[in-house]
């Protein structure tokens, strides 16, 4: 070889070696050294020499990034480590279960806390200290051949400064201000807009054409290094410092955490700050820090047990309105309802979700098929916010209000101030329906397991017609004991609980009977004023009014409620039946163990009632439920508990014995 082309080679060398260094100090150490032109004339040189001496062109040369390589398909990986994903957790109590499994195996247990990407994992194998392949997750077990697409993602090192042999996992994401970019210019030539970051960068990696990667401005987190241990490493925190080194970008905002309180405050910062990322993050990474605690706890099929993720509550989400359905509530006010394509929002999945009334709809133009946003605030139930215009294809039908009942068929009516339509047919069965499952529900009787599909049933059946006859139910107890899909177990369940809300105070019974206007506050202060049916009865409108807080509505339909004769002769027959009418006064005691908490009970308690333990709880502060799921708080076990405490055992929730139960009332 001549001396003038050693020398060219020698220069290709330096260029590489000098734009990579600048691209490394920009990408991921966010400290340029040379100017946006030096890079661009430098670079441009390269190319120059490159097309001259192809010979010469190193497989890490910057001018991969700009893509061109382009692959007729993609080809199968198999991952020699599974690439799994991560088990999930939605709360508090969720994360102390999750910490209390790992404290059975791992006594003193020591996390990271990681942010948690939204973009899609991408596993990196270097061969030599050369980028040899990238690929997806796939299944986790085979992934898709990416490599012409990762080399152009410019925090992606091409080659390490050691000759190593490894594999490196992470993220591959889009950040916000790129995505909004590259929806506006799709917007612009009339392309369908992708729903976010993430699919945008999926979308960008699953391309045949590098060139296309090369311009939608991807970017890297890297995390999780598979086979540690042979790198001389004995923690994660450890590999993330190696992974640094090696030249890769890791997340900055990484903490280690000494416990649980820690881990909480970690959550709670970035639950606020997330916004202010420029890439978008869907929840925190939770990971055993020591490399052989790791070990012991292994994995499940599908997840490692040494790790979770909390995810945040998802507070927008977008789906597909497959329809509007109407339905009758108990005052026969006449509701458009959203059938959604399931989706999951803040941890629970939403298919079904109110559109209000027809202004609501219309307003937003909210047409079936439409693609609509899903948000939701705190507790409060999910809403229809808006409409992806941009994503109607024309098939959308427009939404036209009925005209009539949807169950009895009655013409509906509007008062001109409301927005709402309601049917006044007192006999139609969709109100009757729904007055008696507002009857029975938990801020109401409280009668358990009264929810709507049986309320329904049994009302179909003929079983409940009216209020009084949850009251004579028993009589068809060996009936109803044959019917489908009910034991003698739960029917004796029902029955007992309907036996137990006689006794309940008369504040639950004037808000049950669904009295307009009544709520559960009004139904309170109204028990506590007249502390009897009878004298409230007796009440006149003006004595009505000299009560704190009524107003001239409620006063106007308490009136108008005791003056209908069907009704007096439902409080009569209730009387006669035995509930109680009168309002027992109960010291509200505040416990920080109970407040806010949701308790079940399961096996039988041996120095209390079980009613009065409920009540006690309720009084307390707390709520009880006779379902245990991932919202009970606490199960409280008495002798022969049945399956409610394997569940809470698995779900890792809260267990009191009955004597626990008792010193923390
Ligand atoms: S660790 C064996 N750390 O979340 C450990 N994953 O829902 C594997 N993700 O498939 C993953 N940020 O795509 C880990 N800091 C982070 C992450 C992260 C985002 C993704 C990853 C994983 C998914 C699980």
């Amino acid at each position: 070889m001549s001396m003038v082309i050693i020398m060219i080679q020698d220069h290709i060398d330096e260029l590489v070696e000098l734009l990579n260094r600048a691209s490394y100090e920009y990408h991921t150490l966010d400290k340029p050294t040379i100017t946006d032109q030096e890079y661009d004339s430098y670079l441009r040189e390269l190319i120059n020499l490159e097309e001259k001496y192809p010979e010469f062109k190193r497989a890490d040369s910057p001018t991969v990034r700009v893509g061109g390589e382009v692959i007729e398909g993609f080809n199968k990986v198999i991952h020699e480590v599974p690439m799994l994903s991560l088990s999930n957790v939605f709360n508090e109590s969720e994360i102390i279960a999750f910490d209390e499994r790992v404290k059975k195996e791992i006594p003193n247990p020591k996390y990271v806390c990681e942010l948690k990407i939204d973009g899609l994992s991408v596993s990196l194998l270097y061969k030599q200290g050369k980028l040899v392949r990238g690929a997806t997750r796939g299944d986790g077990v085979t992934g898709e051949d990416i490599t012409h697409n990762v080399k152009t993602i410019k925090n992606i090192p091409l080659s390490l400064p050691e000759p190593i042999d490894i594999e490196i996992r992470g993220e591959i994401y889009m950040p916000k201000a790129s995505f909004l970019s590259l929806n506006e210019e799709r917007k612009r030539n009339g392309m369908d807009l992708f729903a976010n970051p993430r699919n945008a960068a999926a979308g960008s990696v699953r391309q045949l054409d590098s060139k296309i990667a090369a311009s939608r401005n991807l970017s890297s987190f890297l995390y999780h290094l598979p086979n540690a241990e042979q790198y001389g490493l004995h923690s994660h925190y450890e590999s993330l410092e190696f992974m640094k080194k090696l030249g890769f970008t890791v997340n900055p905002n990484i903490r280690k955490v000494n416990g649980i309180e820690e881990l909480l405050l970690f959550i709670e910062a970035w639950t606020k700050n997330r916004e202010n990322l420029p890439y978008e993050i869907d929840g925190i990474v939770i990971k055993l820090d020591d490399l052989n605690t790791q070990r012991k706890l292994g994995f499940t099929a599908k997840y490692p047990r040494w790790a979770t993720a909390y995810k945040f509550p998802a507070m927008e989400v977008y789906t597909k309105l497959r329809d509007i359905k109407f339905s009758v509530g108990r005052t026969g006010q006449v509701t458009p309802n959203a059938i959604l394509e399931p989706v999951i929002l803040a941890g629970s999945t939403i298919s079904k979700t109110t559109l209000h009334n027809e202004e609501y709809v219309t307003l937003r133009d909210i047409r079936i098929g439409d693609i609509v946003s899903i948000k939701k605030a705190g507790d409060v139930i999910p809403e229809v916010v808006g409409v992806l215009e941009e994503r109607r294809t024309g098939n959308e039908i427009p939404f036209e209000m009925i005209k009539n009942c949807p169950i009895c068929g009655s013409v509906l009516t509007k008062k001109e101030t409301e927005a709402a339509y309601y049917c006044k047919n007192p006999h139609c069965d969709a109100k009757k329906i729904e007055g008696l499952i507002h009857y029975a529900s938990r801020d109401a009787m409280n009668i358990e397991g009264f929810g709507d599909n049986i309320v329904e049933d049994f009302y179909n059946m003929g079983y409940l017609k009216s209020i009084s006859d949850y009251y004579t139910l028993y009589q068809y107890k060996e009936e109803l004991m044959e019917l489908e899909g009910f034991g003698s177990k739960s029917i004796q369940n029902l029955l007992d609980s309907i036996e137990e809300s006689k006794f309940n105070s008369l504040e639950r019974l004037l808000f049950a009977l669904g009295i307009r206007y009544v709520g559960k506050k009004t139904g309170k202060i109204l028990a506590d004023y007249f502390k009897s049916m009878d004298q409230l009865e007796a009440a006149s409108y003006e004595e009505l009014l000299e009560v704190h807080d009524i107003g001239e509505t409620i006063a106007e339909s308490i009136v108008n409620y005791f003056e209908e004769p069907q009704n007096k002769e439902l409080i009569n027959t209730l009387r006669k039946i035995g509930v109680n009418m009168c309002y027992e006064e109960k010291e509200i005691r505040e416990n920080v163990q109970f407040v806010g908490k949701t308790f079940v009970l399961t096996g039988t308690l041996e120095n209390i009632k079980r009613e009065e333990a409920k009540e006690k709880i309720e009084l307390l502060g707390g709520k009880t439920s006779s379902t245990v799921s991932s919202k009970t708080d606490v199960v409280i076990v008495g002798v022969n508990p049945g399956s409610k405490f394997d569940k809470a055992r698995e779900l890792g929730i809260t267990i009191w014995t009955e004597q626990e139960f008792l010193e923390n009332m």
